[in-house]
């Protein structure tokens, strides 16, 4: 290497190191009546905010929240959905997995690198309190000295959630009780925590009874408008946080250029809306390339259960228009909730991009988990393979690396299911049990899961489930209708360019198949983003590369058996 090569290979190591900065926030949690969808509640705000303040980094950052617990009674933790916590499995936030939750007046510190860019979020992770409105955006741009690939002018951020006026206690004893209570579906949509509930904004334009939306500019529920030039490319981030719904999204005349899916660039593909479900998250190109003297609806409406709530609104707003002029015509309408071939063939146009690393091909290990509706003593759960989690008091991860007996029951949960299982039909047993136990991998081995979906007790009705792994991005090797066929259906799989996610659908009567590798050491949760399917027990566990684990904080311990331990460890 000739000399000049020599200093710009330094001067690019130096670069890279010398960029990486830390970021360090000091957040508390509290209750704040707020006024969502125009009508009060109560939400859980961050120093205040609703949502919480967005995280913004660069790729390599290593970020520091001290979050301090001002709830009165309640324990808390949150979760960096989509940061995979390579070497910090302690600061995933997922109670009961890989921490305590966080005592009223305590203080935890979450310390971790976002090691790639992309678009997440974060949320509570503790009972229901994401429902209760904690969550924020958190946003990794590419590293100091690398071109962003993406090509656009500008951006916003949209934030979608789904709001009710009941309490999350109230719900979360609903779900709970005997016979169950269901929440039922959604008061408002949110996007950024505002919405409408009872009125429309375009109550003017189109035949619907709403009256209009009487609110003042500057209120909470007001909407914020996207403000954009013409002729110009904006990428838009779309994260859903849904305690329920699943979404579409669409922008009236405009195309959308889908190019970003959980954090992983995908193939560009167009189209005229998008699916989102509770989890996931994508950038969308827009071209400012309409009648620069309009604006144009943005609107967010419920698929895949029959919807009762009304579509959010808000505006594109061309600069060269007058902002407060309305969109002269109808929103644009969402697809019909239970188009499920719609949604399937909106799943098959996605692709990684050139470049995204391929599957392995050799698969160590296989997973079958059969996602079912019971009944435990007349209480309803979900569970997998027959089992319903029940997180017990000591979180898996300190058990698992200081190898605690009764921290968990050790025998794992079965790996399939019995192959005369009828999915279309309501279980022919309807009772299950509950479990603790976990699934426990060896270090760097492939691994493939196959969600198989069925009949729920009622029948003629199976439900959408978008499936959450913690600590990985896991390639989408594809979708089918029906039951599962061992050694004819991965001929189907798509091993050349399936996409890379965190979160992935498995569809009403279906199945899916994803694949990663136990390349991070941890335990890490992955479940139904569906916030009351995980409150009744619509998730598993998986352990991996136990003995690489490093040393686990104290304040991760202090809960449970692991507490004597910590008291042991700190007396010698
Ligand atoms: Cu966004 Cu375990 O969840
Ligand atoms: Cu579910």
């Amino acid at each position: 290497m000739d000399l000049w090569w020599q200093v710009v290979v330094v001067v690019a190591i130096l670069s890279h190191t010398a960029f990486a900065t830390v970021r360090e926030f000091d957040w508390e949690v509290e209750y704040k009546f707020w006024y969502p969808d125009c009508n009060e509640g109560m939400v859980m705000t961050v120093n205040g905010q609703f949502p919480g303040p967005t995280i913004r980094a660069v790729a390599g950052d290593t970020i520091v929240v001290n979050l301090t617990n001002k709830l009165a009674t309640e324990g808390l933790v949150i979760h960096w959905h989509g940061i995979r916590q390579i070497g910090s499995p302690w600061a995933d936030g997922a109670a009961g997995v890989t921490q305590c939750a966080i005592n009223p007046g305590e203080t935890f510190t979450y310390k971790f690198k976002v090691d790639k860019s992309g678009t997440h979020f974060y949320h509570g992770h503790y009972g229901m309190q994401r429902s209760a409105g904690l969550y924020g955006s958190l946003i990794v741009d590419v590293a100091k000295g690398h071109k962003e690939k993406l090509k656009y002018d500008g951006e916003f951020n949209m934030l979608l959630s789904d709001w009710w006026h009941e309490s999350i206690l109230s719900q979360e004893l609903g779900l709970s009780s005997r016979p169950m209570r269901w929440i039922g579906e959604a008061q408002s949509i949110l996007i950024n925590g505002r919405g409408q509930f009872n009125c429309s904004l375009a109550a003017q334009v189109s035949n619907t009874t709403l009256p209009m939306c009487t609110f003042k500019e500057g209120d909470q529920c007001a909407p914020q408008k996207l403000n954009v030039e013409p002729n110009k490319t904006y990428r838009i981030r779309i994260s859903s946080t849904t305690a329920l719904a699943s979404l579409n999204l669409a922008i009236q005349g405009h195309k959308l250029v889908v190019v970003e899916a959980d954090g992983n660039y995908i193939t560009p593909f167009t189209t005229d809306d998008i699916d989102i479900y509770s989890g996931e998250s994508y950038s969308v190109l827009l071209t400012t390339d309409q009648n620069p003297s309009q604006n144009y609806w943005i609107s967010v409406g419920v698929r895949g259960r029959k919807p009762k709530t009304a579509p959010a609104l808000t505006v594109l707003n061309y600069v060269t228009a007058t902002a407060s002029k309305l969109p002269s015509s109808p929103p644009p309408i969402t697809p019909l909730w239970n188009d499920f071939n719609r949604s399937i063939n909106f799943s098959n146009k996605i692709f990684a991009s050139i470049g995204t690393p391929s599957p392995p091909l050799k698969v160590r290990k296989r997973l079958i988990l059969l996602n079912t509706q019971n009944k435990i003593d007349g209480f309803t759960k979900w569970a997998l393979n027959n089992v319903s989690l029940a997180v017990p008091s000591t979180p898996y991860l300190g058990s698992v690396k200081y190898k605690v007996k009764l921290g968990f029951n050790r025998k794992s949960p079965p790996t399939s299911f019995p192959m005369d299982y009828d999915i279309m039909n309501p279980p022919r047993f309807l009772n299950t049990s509950q479990g603790n136990g976990i699934y426990t991998f060896p270090f760097n081995v492939t691994v493939d899961v196959i969600l198989q979906n069925a009949n729920v007790i009622d029948p003629n009705v199976s439900e959408i489930h978008p499936w959450h792994l913690h600590g990985h991005d896991f390639w989408v090797l594809g979708y089918g209708g029906g039951k599962f066929r061992p050694g004819i259906d991965e001929k189907t799989y798509n091993v050349k360019n399936p996409p890379l996610r965190n979160t992935v659908v498995v569809y009403p009567y279906g199945w899916t198949a994803l694949r990663f590798v136990t390349d991070n050491p941890g335990v890490w949760f992955f479940h139904c983003h569906i916030e009351p399917h995980l409150h009744m027990g619509m998730g598993v566990v998986f352990a991996e590369g136990v003995n690489r684990i490093g040393k686990i904080p104290d304040e991760a311990l202090g809960c449970g058996l692991t507490k004597q331990f910590l008291i042991n460890r700190n007396r010698n």
